[in-house]
C-alpha cells in the first residue's frame, strides 16, 4: 500500500518535461522586455563598462546598430540614458535639443518610428556637475519643487525629440503631475509616463554610476526611499496613481520582491520592474568565475521577476533572453 495518497503526488505534473510546460504559471516573452542602453556625446568608438561586462556606452551610432538588432530579436522596447561631455549646475544638457539623449531620440524614432517603444529616462543626475537628480538650494540640499520645473522642460523636450514613454526616477514629490500637466499643455497627450514609483536608495545601483559617469558625491537617501521600507511604497503607488501615471516601476527588482508583488496587486495599470546594474554585475562576476550557470541563473533571475508580478521587465539582459527564448522552457 502506497503511503502517499493519490490527491497528494504534485510530482505528477513535474513528469515530463511537455508536461512540465503545459502547467508553466509564467513565461518570458521578448516584447515584455526593455533594454536599457547608454549613449555618450564625444566618443568615437563604443567604451566599455567596466563593472557591467558586455553593456557598452555608444556612439550615436552604433546605438542604432544595437536597436536594430533589439528590434529584430523582438524585444519591446529600448530605455535610453544620456552621458553628456559638459555638465553645469542645472543640467542644461537636459533640455537643450541638441543634448546627447535628445539627439539619440531623435535618431532612434527618425529611423524606428512606431515599431519600438521608445523611452527615456527623465532625470537630471547624468547632466549635473553634482551629480544629483535635481537642482540645489544655496546649502546644497535637492529643491524638490525647483527640480520639478526642470523635469516639465526635460519632459517636454524628450517628446519633441521622440519619446514614447518618459520615466521620471528621481523620486521628486509630485513629478507625476507636474510632467502630466507640461506633455499635455505641449500637445504631448499621447506620451506614456512610466513613473518610478518604489525606487530605493541602493547600493545595487554601483555599476551604472560608471556607466553614465557620475560624479556623485555621498547619496540619494534624502529623495529615493529607505531598504527597510515596505508599505511607504503602497503610498507612492497610490499617489502616483492619482497623478496620472500610465505605467508604475519597482527598482531594483530582485532584492525588492515582496515590494513588487505588492505593488502588482494594488496598481490597476501595467506594472514594471527594473533588474538593475548591480544586480546584471552579481550574476555577470559569479558567472565569469564559473560559480553561476550564467543562463540559468539569469532566466530565473527574470522569471523569478515576472512571478511577482512584473508585466514590462527592464534588464541589461533583453537581448539576450529573446535570443534563448526559444529554449528558454527549461528541462
Ligand atoms: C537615475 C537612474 C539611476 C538608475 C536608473 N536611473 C541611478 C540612480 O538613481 O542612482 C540606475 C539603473 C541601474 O543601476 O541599472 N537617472
Amino acid at each position: 500500500m502506497s503511503l502517499v495518497l493519490p490527491g497528494e503526488r504534485p510530482r505528477r505534473l513535474r513528469s515530463t518535461s511537455a508536461i512540465r510546460r503545459l502547467v508553466r504559471e509564467n513565461r518570458l516573452h521578448p516584447a515584455d522586455l526593455i533594454l536599457p542602453v547608454f549613449v555618450r556625446e564625444g566618443i568615437e568608438e563604443d567604451v566599455d563598462i567596466s563593472s557591467m561586462p558586455g553593456v557598452v556606452q555608444h556612439t550615436r551610432a552604433s546605438l542604432l546598430e544595437a536597436a536594430r538588432e533589439a528590434l529584430a530579436l523582438g524585444v519591446g522596447g529600448l530605455m535610453v540614458f544620456g552621458v553628456p561631455e559638459h555638465r553645469d549646475a542645472i543640467g542644461s544638457g537636459a533640455t537643450d535639443p541638441n543634448g546627447i539623449l535628445n539627439l539619440a531620440l531623435a535618431d532612434l524614432r527618425a529611423e524606428f518610428g512606431e515599431s519600438l517603444v521608445l523611452m527615456a529616462d527623465l532625470c537630471l543626475d547624468e547632466f549635473t556637475d553634482h551629480g544629483h537628480c535635481g537642482v540645489l538650494t544655496a546649502t546644497g540640499t535637492v529643491d524638490n519643487d525647483a527640480t520639478l520645473q526642470r523635469y516639465a522642460q526635460m519632459a517636454v523636450a524628450q517628446a519633441e525629440a521622440g519619446a514614447h514613454v518618459v520615466g521620471p526616477s528621481g523620486m521628486m514629490d509630485g513629478q507625476v503631475a507636474v510632467i502630466r500637466a507640461a506633455l499635455d499643455e505641449a500637445g504631448h497627450t499621447d506620451v506614456v509616463i512610466l513613473a518610478y514609483t518604489a525606487k530605493y536608495a541602493s547600493a545595487y545601483y554601483g555599476p551604472f554610476r560608471e556607466a553614465v559617469g557620475s560624479t556623485l558625491q555621498g547619496n540619494r537617501a534624502t529623495y529615493q526611499q529607505d531598504p527597510a521600507n515596505r508599505r511607504e511604497s503602497a503610498r507612492e503607488l497610490r499617489l502616483d496613481l492619482e497623478q496620472g501615471a500610465d505605467l508604475v516601476m519597482v527598482k531594483p527588482a530582485g532584492p525588492y520582491l515582496d515590494v513588487l508583488s505588492d505593488v502588482a496587486h494594488h496598481s490597476d495599470v501595467p506594472v514594471a520592474a527594473y533588474q538593475v546594474s548591480g544586480e546584471y554585475a552579481q550574476i555577470e562576476a559569479a558567472a565569469q568565475l564559473g560559480w553561476l550557470d550564467r543562463k540559468r541563473t539569469v532566466l530565473e533571475s527574470l522569471q523569478s521577476i515576472k512571478r511577482a508580478g512584473a508585466d514590462v521587465i527592464l534588464t541589461y539582459y533583453a537581448a539576450d533572453v529573446a535570443r534563448w527564448i526559444e529554449d528558454s522552457e527549461s528541462p
